[in-house]
């Protein structure tokens, strides 16, 4: 079983489909940490004439499988770098197969991202897109980096996820869309066990 999980910035859908992994008893891959870390791999570079060259090679070179310093590629600076790095499109395509091996292992996964159910799993048994307006997303992010310590300006919060989400959704390359099978969920006015139990439904549905 497939399961494929999109949506903008900050939307809950990692979360979401950490719980449904564990629900299902299925592995889980977040592709945005993929690209996270081809950014922070080229940081410093960025107004260089060499940048694209760079992380195309940094993307070709990543270990996927042992990702480490999840704190940095959780933080806002390498979620800018990521949205970056991710309307290259050579970037995405090295990154592609990993996807989708991850994705066909014997047993079964759920991904997140961006283009799960338009590009990297076209083929997936369940797509979900998450949606929730704005402010709720900025707000949702504030109180997850407060929770680990950090200082947030929800001002510059909300502006950084509207400028991540219009490069995304500009994305030449990106596939950032509701797939024309994919089941949309709005969690603005849902708590993180209602959103749950409604993607759950949404899969059992399906199934
Ligand atoms: O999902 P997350 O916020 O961690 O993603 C960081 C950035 O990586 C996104 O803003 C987007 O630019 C890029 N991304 C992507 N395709 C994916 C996952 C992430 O383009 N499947």
């Amino acid at each position: 079983m497939i399961i494929a999980v999109d949506g903008p910035a900050a939307s809950g859908k990692g979360t979401l489909a950490a719980g449904l992994a564990a629900h299902y008893g299925l592995a889980h891959l977040d592709t945005g940490l993929l690209y996270r870390a081809v950014g922070l791999a080229v940081r410093g570079h960025l107004d260089a004439p060499d940048f694209e060259v760079r992380a195309i090679e940094a993307a070709r070179a990543l270990d996927a499988a042992h990702l480490t310093n999840l704190r940095e590629l959780t933080g806002a600076e390498a979620g800018m770098l990521a949205s970056r790095v991710a309307v290259i499109g050579e970037v995405r395509a090295a990154m592609r197969q990993y996807q989708r091996d991850f994705a066909h292992r014997p047993g079964g996964a759920v991904l997140d991202g961006r283009d799960i159910g338009t590009v990297v799993c076209p083929d997936a048994d369940v797509k979900l897109f998450i949606a929730a307006d704005s402010k709720a997303r900025m707000e949702r992010r504030a109180r997850q980096l407060e929770a680990r310590g950090e200082v947030v300006d929800r001002y510059a919060l909300y502006h950084q996820i509207e400028e991540r989400d219009a490069r995304d959704m500009a994305n030449p390359h990106g596939g950032f869309y509701q797939a024309a099978d994919a089941v949309l969920l709005d969690t603005t006015q849902l708590g993180i066990e209602a959103a749950l139990q409604a993607a759950v439904a949404i899969v059992d549905k399906v199934m």
